[in-house]
């Protein structure tokens, strides 16, 4: 072998074999992955916490960092996946990690590189609805399709109503991307092989007015 070939070689290996610099590391650092999954090919199939392999196309920057300051709880009756699903006490009434605003800087670019499943999203309507559309639409999703039974969500006077057995929605409109709500009532499958929710034949445009509406639902109208 001529010397240049060797070094070549060397060279190739470095290409090869230094690590990329992404920020996954600091998930991993940080024992995330203990009770997350964060890569669609994780095999766990009953983490103790909901999957993050998909955080960059489902959460807002803004609510992920002030959730890993400030944990609040999501799912007041637990994970579904949880054998104590709805009986008694859930076990992730013990309060989630909280980090410094620096860990949580790096922990949430790392998050918001995340993007694990087809992207493919529709665009939803940025045009507000109007006070009929949303009477409408609130109409719906109270009493036509029940969300709100599985669901918590700000009544007319700006409490909070609802069931338990599904992730809070009262902050949705901090906490979620418009595009992800309106692909998870499209093809749930595509984020959850089982779901406990109901899967709706909704046509595009009620999917599109159900998404604005859930984007208006934001802590700061609680009452
Ligand atoms: C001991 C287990 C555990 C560890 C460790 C843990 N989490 Fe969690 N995490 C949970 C549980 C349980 C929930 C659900 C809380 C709820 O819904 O109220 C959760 C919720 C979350 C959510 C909100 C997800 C959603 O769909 O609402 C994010 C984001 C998150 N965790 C990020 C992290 C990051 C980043 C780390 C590592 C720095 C981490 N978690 C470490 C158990 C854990
Ligand atoms: C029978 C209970 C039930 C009903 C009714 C229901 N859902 Fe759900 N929903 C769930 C559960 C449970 C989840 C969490 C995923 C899972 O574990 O299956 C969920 C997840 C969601 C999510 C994603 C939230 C997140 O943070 O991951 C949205 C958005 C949502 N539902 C909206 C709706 C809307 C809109 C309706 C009415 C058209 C509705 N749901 C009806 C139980 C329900």
């Amino acid at each position: 072998m001529t010397l240049k070939a060797l070094i070549f070689l060397c060279l190739g290996g470095i290409f090869f074999f230094t690590p990329t610099p992404t920020q996954a590391g600091v998930l991993e650092d940080n024992h995330c992955g203990s009770c997350h999954r964060l890569n669609a090919e994780d095999t766990n199939t009953n983490p103790a916490g909901p999957d993050l392999h998909y955080a960059g196309q489902k959460f807002q920057p803004q609510w992920l960092k002030q959730f890993l300051k400030k944990p609040a709880v999501i799912r007041p009756g637990g994970l579904t996946t949880d054998p104590s699903f709805l009986q008694g006490t859930p076990d992730n009434m013990s309060p989630h990690p909280s980090f410094s605003e620096e860990d949580t800087s790096k922990l949430v670019a790392s998050l918001m590189n995340l993007k694990s499943v087809e992207s493919n999203f529709e665009p939803v309507g940025t045009e507000p609805l109007s006070k009929g559309q949303r009477a409408k639409i609130k109409y719906q999703f109270e009493r036509t399709f029940g969300c709100i039974s599985c669901h918590q969500s700000l009544n007319l006077a700006g409490k909070v109503r609802g069931g338990v057995s599904g992730p809070s929605l009262v902050n949705s409109g901090n906490r979620l991307q418009a595009e992800w709500v309106n692909h998870w009532l499209q093809k749930p499958e595509v984020f959850i092989s089982k779901s406990r929710m109901p899967r709706y034949k909704l046509d595009a445009l009620t999917r599109d007015q159900l998404t604005q509406f859930l984007m208006t639902l934001k802590n700061e109208n609680i009452r």
